[in-house]
């Protein structure tokens, strides 16, 4: 098979020049051929009769050039006046050829004015006929302003096709172009969304507004409407309002309201109302006068601060104060901030006034101070002077000196670690989780995986706490989309023989 592919080749090489005109060679089959001797056309052999010979291959078959016509792979005698049509050869005086088939014209072929051509496999006559979509063919009604639309035909003078579902339509100018079923001018009109058309007010106009068009540099389209900009009119989503005298708002539902100023100052929206800052305070929505200053919000109500103090909502809202300084809330009851604390929901005394924080019950000074809470103990720790101190549960340690151990402080020594709340030596094992497991560790590299140890070097920790062998020391990485490794594609697809490489 092999050898007989190269001497195809070999032949269609060498015989080229004289075979242009042939069918090529298929070089999926064919009878064994001597190429000096033989012509191979197709998968049939011929005997050869010399560079000079009129013989070609026509398909798996030689004719001759001189005395003979191929169409396709058939072999005709030539004929005078006859074309070929696929593998038909045919009388071109009284037939067409569309599309590989012979077809007689529907218009006498004769006629010195006819012009046949071909739609799809039909004929036509040019000179009265349209092809349309290369398909139809169809009477030209309108001579040469004849168009096609769909399945009917249009004057292309006097109509417009629109494409988007082949209406015709009576053109309104010389351009005339479509708008959804209705034509318009493009150089006075504009196509607006909802194939609706709306006249250009000028020729920067281009924006839709309603039944118009608008320039968007001067004007402004407000529900429908063009207003010019820099007037006193505004657009308040959608509802024309006059800014000298009105305000446009917008409520908590977000729904816009036009109301009215009552006073020059009444500049802001308080939700669906106009306030005048100045005099008036906006608590949630509602208007309130502000007393000179006297008086705050507290959620939708106002207070006095000399009367009440306003506590969280959860805690109760607005307060009664219950001490003269009072300015804070501490659960339910108000107290002075500045005496005072709040610590784990009751007033506590501060002992100074920088005490910012609180730890536990007690107050302190964060930026001077460390607090150390367990559960529910605490204790304050000076440590203005030393920055390096944590916590060691309730106790304080010197960082990078002591050690700390689950919250037993320690005297660190080089080579030790924590495991649970004890202290162990590097070298003689591991801690994982809080257990500590003897190891050889200066012998092979060991790792946690969960509380468990496992060889770095044999094997790989997956998914943080699913120890598996290494079928390959290659394997760094678990395959993420499964646990087990026997479907994992990873694994399989590059060391499709790890059963055999086990011993590494
Ligand atoms: C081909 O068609 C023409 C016109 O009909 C006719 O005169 C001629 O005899 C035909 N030729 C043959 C070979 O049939
Ligand atoms: C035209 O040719 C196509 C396939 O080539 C065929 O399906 C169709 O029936 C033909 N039409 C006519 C009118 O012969
Ligand atoms: C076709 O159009 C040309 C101009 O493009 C015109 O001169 C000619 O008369 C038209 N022919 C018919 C049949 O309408
Ligand atoms: C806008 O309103 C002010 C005050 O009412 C008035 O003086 C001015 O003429 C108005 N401007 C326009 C463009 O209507
Ligand atoms: C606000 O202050 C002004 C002047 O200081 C005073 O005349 C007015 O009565 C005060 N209003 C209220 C509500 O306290
Ligand atoms: C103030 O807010 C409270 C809680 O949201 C509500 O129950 C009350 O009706 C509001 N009062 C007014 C006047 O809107
Ligand atoms: C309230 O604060 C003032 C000024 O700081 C102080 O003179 C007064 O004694 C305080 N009242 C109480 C009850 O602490
Ligand atoms: C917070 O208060 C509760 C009840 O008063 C107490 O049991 C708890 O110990 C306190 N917590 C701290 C961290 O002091
Ligand atoms: C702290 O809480 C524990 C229980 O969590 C309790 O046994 C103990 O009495 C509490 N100590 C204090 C001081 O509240
Ligand atoms: C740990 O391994 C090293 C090197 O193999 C060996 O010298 C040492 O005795 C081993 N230690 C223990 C405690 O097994």
């Amino acid at each position: 098979m092999h050898f007989k592919l190269i001497q195809f080749i070999v032949i269609l090489i060498a015989k080229s020049t004289h075979q242009q005109d042939s069918t090529l060679f298929d070089m999926r089959a064919g009878d064994p051929f001597n190429p000096d001797t033989e012509l191979c056309c197709g998968s049939k052999s011929h005997p050869y009769t010399g560079p000079h010979s009129y013989e070609r291959c026509c398909g798996e078959n030689l004719f001759d050039i001189t005395r003979e016509m191929c169409c396709g792979s058939a072999i005709f005698k030539f004929q005078s006046g006859f074309a070929c049509c696929g593998n038909k050869y045919f009388n071109a005086s009284q037939s067409i050829c569309c599309a590989n088939k012979i077809t007689l014209p529907l218009h006498d072929i004769s006629s010195p004015k006819s012009r046949i051509s071909c739609c799809a496999n039909s004929t036509y006559n040019t000179q009265t006929h349209l092809c349309c979509y290369g398909t139809e063919v169809v009477e030209m009604k309108y001579g040469n302003k004849t168009g096609c639309c769909g399945p009917r035909v249009y004057d292309m003078s006097r109509q417009v096709c629109c494409v988007s579902d082949y209406t015709v339509v009576d053109a309104t100018g010389k351009s005339s172009v479509c708008c959804g079923k209705l034509a318009f001018e493009p150089a006075t009109h504009v196509c607006c969304p909802g194939k609706k058309i709306a006249k250009k007010i000028s020729d920067y106009a281009f924006d839709c507004c309603g039944t118009e068009t608008y320039d968007r540099e001067t004007h402004v389209c407000c529900g429908g409407v063009v207003i010019l900009r820099g007037s006193n009119i505004s657009c308040c989503d959608g509802i024309q309002f006059d800014s000298t005298a009105q305000l446009c708002c917008r409520g908590s539902d977000a729904s816009h309201k036009v109301v009215a100023k009552k006073t020059q100052n009444h500049v802001v929206c308080c939700e669906k109302e106009a306030f005048d800052p100045q005099h008036q305070l906006c608590c949630n929505g509602l208007v309130f006068d502000s007393e000179n200053g006297t008086v705050k919000c507290c959620d939708n109500r106002t207070f006095r601060k000399s009367e009440a103090v306003c506590c969280d909502y959860l805690k109760g809202g607005l307060k009664r104060k219950q001490g003269e300084n009072h300015t804070a809330c501490c659960d339910s009851v108000t107290y002075d901030s500045t005496t005072h604390s709040c610590c784990n929901n009751s007033v506590v005394i501060k002992k100074t006034p920088d005490q910012n924080s609180c730890c536990g019950n007690i107050p302190f000074n964060s930026q001077i101070s460390t607090c150390c809470i367990v559960s529910n103990s605490s204790r304050v720790y000076d440590v203005s002077n030393n920055a390096l101190i944590g916590c060691c549960g309730l106790d304080i340690y010197r960082l990078g000196q002591d050690g700390c151990c689950y919250g037993k402080k320690y005297s660190l020594r080089a080579g030790q670690g924590c495991c649970g709340s004890s202290v162990y030596q590097l070298r003689d094992g591991l801690c994982c989780g809080d257990q500590f497991l003897p190891q050889n560790v200066t012998e092979g590299t060991y790792g946690c995986c969960a509380n468990k140890v496992y060889n770095k070097e044999k094997e790989l920790c997956c998914l943080g706490s699913q120890i598996k062998a290494k079928l390959h020391p290659e394997q760094r990485e678990c395959c993420f989309h499964s646990l087990s490794a026997d479907h994992c594609p990873y694994w399989d697809n590059f060391f499709p023989t790890h059963k055999e490489e086990r011993n590494f």
